[in-house]
This record gives C-alpha cells, sequence and structure tokens, in this order.
C-alpha cells in the first residue's frame, strides 16, 4: 500500500517557553516529533512530508538522518492552509495520513485501523469521547454520519454540548486533498483555513466519513505546555511498566520507573525504584536492578544482580555478575560470567574474564584481565601518558595488592602477584612476586608536635 504521512509542525508553541522548538522537546528521550516518524517508518509510509515553520533549521537538522521531505509553511494561516503548503509535492494517487508532530503517540495499530476503514470510504478521521470538551472541534452527526466538524469558536450553543471531539488525525484520498485543499476559505471565527471543512466537502461530494477511537486516549493527546507533556509522559511510562510486567518484569514501584528507549528482558526480572533505561538494553532472567541504576545500551545476561546507583553504559555483562552498589562501566565493557565488581569501580573499554574481582576503589581502563584474578582495592591501570592510551594486560589468578598503579603499556603475567602500594612500571613475568616501596622508616618514642600557645 502506498501511505504518505504528512506531518504538522509548523506550530511555534509559545506556551512552552522554551528556546528549543515544540516538537523538539523530548517525550520518553526522544523529541516529540521523532516517536511521529518512529511510528510512521512502522507504518511503512512510502514518504513522510512535514510541515515546518519556526526553529526551521534547527528541526530538520535533528533529523537529517531521516528520508523525511521538508515543506516550508512560512505564515501559520491554520491546519488547512499547512496541508495546502504539501499540495505541490503531494502524489494524486494513493492515501495520506494526516499527523501532528505535538501529537507523539498515537501508534502504529490504530492508524493502520484508521487507514483500513478509510479505504472503503475515501476518507477517515479519528474521534475521541470526553468529558470536557471546550475548545475542541465537536463532531456533528446526523443519523449516526459525520455531517461536520465544528470548531469550538464557532459552534452553537447546542453544538458546544456534543463530547464527541475531533482529534485532528485524518485518512484522506491524496487525489480528494488536490480537489478539496485550494477551495478552503478562511471565513470563520479565528480567520483561519481550517483542515476539517474538508469533511463537510466530502459530505457535499455524498461520500460517508469513516471514523474509529483510539485504543488508549492518551494517544491522541497534544503537547502545548509542560505540563501536559509531563502528564503525558507519565501516562507513556505507566503503559511502558504495564507492558513489561506482561513480560515477566517486577518493579518496586511502576511509577518510578523510567524507559528512554527499548528494552527486552527475561522472566523474574526485578527493578528496584528510580531505575532508568537509555537507548536499547536486554535484560536476561532472574535479574535485580537495584534502586538508582541508569543502564544504557546494555546487554546484562540472566542471574546477574546490579546494586544501586550503578551507571553501565555501553557494557555487556555475563551471568552471575554482581555490580555496585555505585559502580561504572563506561563503554566498551565486557565481563565475563561471575565476575564482582564493588563500589566505586570504574571500567573503561576493558575486557574482565570469568570470576575476576574488583571488589573496592578502582579504574580499570584499555584493559584485559584474565580469569580469577583479584584486583585490590585502589588500583589504577595508568593509561593515559597525556597523549595517548595503552594497554594494560594482566593474566589469570593475578592478585594486585592494595592501592597499586599499574602504568601502561604493561603486562603482568599470569599468578603472578604485585604488592600492596607498588608503582609497577615494568611488566611482571608469570608467577613473581612484585613490589615497589622505599624502605619504611622508624622512630622510637616519637613526640609528635604540640600546639603553640
Ligand atoms: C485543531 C482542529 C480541531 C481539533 C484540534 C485537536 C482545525 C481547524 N481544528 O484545532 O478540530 O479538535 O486540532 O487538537 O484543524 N499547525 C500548523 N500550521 C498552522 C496551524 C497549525 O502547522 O498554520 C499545527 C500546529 O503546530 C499544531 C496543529 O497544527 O501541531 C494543530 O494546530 P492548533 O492550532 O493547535 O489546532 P487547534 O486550533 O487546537
Ligand atoms: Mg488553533
Amino acid at each position: 500500500m502506498s501511505t504518505t504521512v504528512i506531518i504538522l509542525a509548523a506550530g511555534k508553541g509559545t506556551r512552552m517557553r522554551s528556546q528549543l522548538p515544540k516538537v523538539l522537546q523530548p517525550l520518553a528521550g526522544q523529541p516529540l516529533l521523532g516517536h511521529v516518524v518512529e511510528t510512521a517508518k512502522q507504518l511503512k509510509a512510502r514518504r513522510i512530508i512535514t510541515i515546518f515553520g519556526h526553529g526551521g533549521a534547527h528541526v530538520q537538522n535533528a533529523f537529517k538522518e531521516e528520508n523525511i521531505e521538508w515543506v516550508e509553511q512560512k505564515e501559520q494561516l491554520g491546519t488547512g492552509h499547512a496541508v495546502q503548503m504539501t499540495l505541490p509535492v503531494l502524489p494524486t494517487d494513493g492515501f495520506s495520513l494526516i499527523l501532528y508532530g505535538d501529537v507523539p503517540l498515537v501508534s502504529s495499530e490504530t492508524l493502520n485501523k484508521l487507514l483500513e476503514a478509510s479505504q472503503k470510504t475515501g476518507i477517515g478521521m479519528i474521534t475521541l469521547n470526553v468529558d470536557e470538551p471546550t475548545g475542541y472541534g465537536r463532531i456533528v452527526r446526523s443519523h449516526g454520519q459525520i455531517q461536520a466538524i465544528v470548531e469550538h469558536k464557532d459552534a452553537s450553543e447546542e453544538q458546544r454540548q456534543i463530547t464527541e471531539i475531533n482529534t485532528g488525525i485524518y485518512c484522506v484520498e491524496n487525489s480528494k486533498l488536490h480537489e478539496w485543499l485550494p477551495q478552503l476559505s478562511n471565513e470563520n471565527a479565528q480567520g483561519e483555513y481550517y483542515l476539517t471543512d474538508i469533511v463537510a466537502m466530502a459530505v457535499q461530494d455524498g461520500l460517508e466519513i469513516a471514523s474509529i477511537q483510539p485504543k488508549l486516549a492518551y494517544e491522541v493527546e497534544g503537547v502545548n505546555d509542560r505540563i501536559q507533556l509531563a502528564n503525558l509522559e507519565r501516562a507513556f511510562q505507566r503503559q511502558q511498566a504495564i507492558h513489561l510486567m506482561r513480560e515477566g518484569v517486577a518493579f518496586a514501584d511502576p511509577e518510578r520507573f523510567d524507559l528512554r528507549g527499548t528494552l527486552t528482558t527475561g522472566q523474574d526480572v526485578y527493578i528496584d525504584i528510580n531505575v532508568i533505561i537509555e537507548g536499547h538494553c536486554e535484560i536476561g532472567s532472574n535479574v535485580e536492578i537495584g534502586a538508582g541504576t541508569i543502564l544504557k545500551d546494555a546487554k546484562i545476561a540472566s542471574n546477574t544482580k546490579i546494586q544501586p546507583y550503578t551507571i553501565i553504559d555501553n557494557a555487556v555483562v555475563g551471568e552471575k555478575v554482581i555490580i555496585g552498589p555505585f559502580a561504572r562501566l563506561r563503554p566498551g565493557t565486557q565481563l565475563d560470567n561471575d565476575v564482582h565488581i564493588g563500589n566505586f569501580v570504574e571500567v573503561k573499554n576493558s575486557h574482565l574474564e570469568k570470576g575476576v574481582k574488583a571488589n573496592h576503589f578502582t579504574y580499570l581502563g584499555d584493559a584485559e584481565v584474565g580469569t580469577e584474578s583479584n584486583i585490590g582495592a585502589g588500583t589504577i591501570t595508568c593509561n593515559y601518558d597525556g597523549v595517548n592510551k595503552h594497554k594494560t594486560k594482566i593474566g589469570s589468578s593475578a592478585f594486585i595488592g592494595s592501592n597499586s598503579s599499574l602504568v601502561a603499556p604493561i603486562s603482568i603475567g599470569k599468578g603472578a602477584t604485585v604488592g600492596a602500594g607498588s608503582v609497577i612500571t615494568r611488566d611482571v613475568p608469570e608467577n613473581t612476586l612484585a613490589f615497589e616501596r622505599s624502605q619504611q622508616i622508624e622512630k622510637a618514642n616519637y613526640q609528635r608536635p604540640q600546639k603553640t600557645k
């Protein structure tokens, strides 16, 4: 099927009170417009035409990787005027879905339903029954059939009683858009070219207007200010948590969880409060995620325990690993099974093989650590000489004493032991003890200085 998606995104968003154009405000970590573009891609839209106005270059730049056609609406003369701007590039065959850059959460399921309903009649729309319809366009029906949309400001007292509202989302045959849009007039209460007027035109042409309602009300909610944005964020997060609970995730509190991206999980995953998941993360079964933990583009295998306030970014973690509390895994980290990473340990671009333990205050950067090695408290890999980064290699079953500095490039052989407090600058052979300390000086019966009066 050849569907064009038209996205209206020319509005100023004054009420956001922000330097950032409204459609670039983030919801669940992604710009509002990004959600709509993502949905258009899920629908396999043949073209995505976005109407921009305010903050144009900024908006275009944020989506330069996407296959979007941009059409400018210099002056915002109404929703009908906005869609008129697409006519020079709009195909004459197929259908268009008309969406909004500030209505981010409409789902592909709902839009597919709309597409299907509209195929039969040539035009369809999404409506919603609400308790408080003030401000919205009202759906005027006669004998059940949609006759017109009347804007709140143009509506009679009687029409204002109607609680079925226009969401603004339509699916229309392109040939009809070419026919109807040039006929719009701005003789109405707001002096705008209303897109809604195409509905009355369709009725005049003897067409029936198909209509559907969304599965979830928030799908058709727009964002005009930060309060609506925050409400929509919470509604979306709640929905994501519900979805994850259905997959077998237990939450200490689903209201205190944020997924800003995608997450796949096994069963019996326990997520404590205030956990943030970003990018694309994968978590196996029987994994515990402690309070305040942040995972970004992380892959965590089964039976692993992540203790509170741990940050994991672009790392791969094996099974039965224990991490944290207060640990930080930076990009390029790979922890094999049974590794233990304790508090205030930072690991970057390093591979720790099975059973390695680094339990306290350590920095491992650009390192390879062999199986079952023990990295003592306060060990630092000195990987940076001020200009270049160098590698540290530690063989299996090595023991690095506390507070040691391993000055890279360096290699510690398997089974080697480094004495506490050493600054190691030369390679250490296998099964060898190396330490580097000045001699201990002792002064017997030493008197500490007295405070001067
Ligand atoms: C519109 C509908 C109304 C519906 C409501 C749902 C019309 C005439 N009315 O009203 O029936 O109930 O949406 O929220 O369509 N925009 C442009 N260029 C313009 C004008 C608007 O790009 O010249 C964009 C805005 O950025 C916004 C969207 O279109 O994303 C809707 O515009 P807005 O003025 O908020 O429409 P409403 O008056 O609320
Ligand atoms: Mg308006």
